[in-house]
């Protein structure tokens, strides 16, 4: 017979081997390190001119950024934070470098379908990276326990009060205590207050709101994690419910990114787990545009249409059973996307079956379908080994026709999406500045 003690020495052993498989897939030095760009990729695939253009314009100028010569190469290399600089610095051909930011908050990105294995994390990733190199700062929030963008983004000790659970936690113990001031007795509240909560979840609510966000090898990329300690969310908030019957649980990740200010990031993206649960319904509380990737299979498409019925069945019963709770914690319901798309994603042009079921999204869902699938890349399956994006990769490793065009698929897919993006922030903005 085997118990619950088997299976957590099982998990210690693969723990020890987990180490092991790290060490030898992050750089040899163990900490994930973002490479240099070269002056082609600059001109060619960020700042669409040509590199001798870029090289004129740096050599005019001793004073900008000259990056560093390799040494046994000519070819010269960028960190990013240098490119940001030339961003911020240079006008080319009359135009400025640097990104379209329309005022107010950040827009709020949640990429999500509870179909497992479809491509969320590396959509995540690549859509976080693009933004990134397009000179944008982003949060990305880890809402899946597997933790994979977290170890994609290099993050490997993580402790599960610095994830989504610890961001309940705190609200938790911040509503209760809102809710028990809106009382003129607190005696008359007939709930808890946040010093009348369990003692452990005081501790890990009394964390400061910069505490769940961590830098990552990306200078402009920021990350709130997940590790697989915080699979317990999904247990803990049923509990919290029953602890505090007037929380508002769905909405404690948009409460917390309230607190930040406006101008602090420009995109937050959120990587959903393969699930319907108390963490993704806070990450669709919190997104401004829903974005659900769906492989090119046919069990792909029948999840999604499951995934659409339930996630509207969901949202529907908290608008019509919580409508008294969102009210008095200043929630407007129904929950309102400004814009909500389907992506294509690990798909093959010459394949038959793929085109056929790309032609089958379109037939039902029409214009909500992005135009640019993402393609099955190489790049990416080794990515996936070596936990690194396209973007992350360096071209000189593998050949660089395979490399381009699985940056131009990637590309491709953020150009559109960064329009999405654009028209979706300037419609809230108008909107908020007319209230
Ligand atoms: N465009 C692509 N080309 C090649 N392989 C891909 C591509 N997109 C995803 N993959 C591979 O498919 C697998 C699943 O991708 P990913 O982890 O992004 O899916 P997911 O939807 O996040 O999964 P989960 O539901 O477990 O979170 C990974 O091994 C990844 O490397
Ligand atoms: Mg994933």
């Amino acid at each position: 017979m085997r118990d619950h003690s088997d299976l957590q020495a099982m998990n210690e052993r693969s723990l020890l081997q987990q180490t092991a498989v790290r060490q030898a897939t992050f750089s040899p030095s163990e900490v994930k390190t973002l490479r240099p760009f070269s002056i082609w990729e600059i001109s060619q695939f960020m700042f669409g001119v040509p590199a001798d253009t870029l090289r004129k314009k740096l050599a005019d100028d001793p004073s900008l950024p000259q990056g560093t010569v390799e040494e046994d190469g000519r070819q010269r290399w960028f960190a990013l934070e240098e490119i940001n600089e030339l961003r911020r610095r240079i006008r080319l051909r009359g135009k400025s470098l640097l990104p379209e930011r329309p005022k107010g908050r950040a827009m709020r990105v949640a990429v999500s379908n509870f179909k497992g294995g479809v491509g969320k994390t590396v959509v995540a990733q690549h859509l976080a990276n693009a933004a990134a190199l397009d000179g944008y700062r982003v949060l990305c929030i880890d809402f899946d326990p597997q933790a994979t963008l977290t170890h994609s983004m290099g993050l490997v000790e993580v402790k599960e009060w610095n994830t989504v659970w610890g961001i309940m936690c705190r609200d938790l113990c911040r509503e209760a205590d809102r809710i028990t001031e809106t009382y003129d007795d607190p005696d008359d509240c007939p709930y808890p207050s946040g010093d009348e909560l369990p003692e452990d979840v005081q501790s890990i609510g009394a964390q400061r709101f910069q505490d769940f966000i961590q830098p990552t090898c990306w200078p402009t990329i920021d990350i709130i994690p997940s590790c697989a300690n915080a699979a317990f969310v999904e247990f803990a908030s049923a509990q919290y419910r029953s602890l505090h019957k007037a929380w508002s649980f769905f909405g404690c990740v948009a409460r917390y990114l309230d607190e930040l200010p406006d101008d602090q990031y420009d995109l937050i993206i959120f990587d959903c787990p393969p699930a319907i649960g108390y963490q993704s319904l806070n990450a669709a509380f919190a997104a401004d545009i829903l974005y659900i990737p769906s492989g090119p299979g046919y069990w792909e498409y029948d999840s999604t249409t499951s995934y659409l019925g339930q996630l509207g069945d969901a949202m529907e019963d908290i608008s019509s059973g919580f409508a008294k709770l969102a009210e008095d914690a200043k929630i407007t319901l129904p929950k309102t996307f400004l814009d909500i798309r389907l992506l294509m994603t690990r798909f093959e042009h010459n394949n038959p079956l793929h085109t056929a079921m790309l032609d089958a999204f379109r037939n039902v869902f029409g214009a909500d379908v992005c135009q640019n699938a993402i393609e099955m890349t190489r790049a990416v399956e080794q990515s996936g080994r070596f936990q690194m994006s396209v973007y992350e990769q360096d071209y000189r490793q593998m050949t660089r026709e395979t490399w381009k065009r699985a940056r131009q698929s990637f590309d491709r897919a953020y150009g559109e999406f960064h329009e999405h993006m654009l028209s979706a922030w300037k419609a809230h903005a108008a909107n908020k500045e007319v209230k």
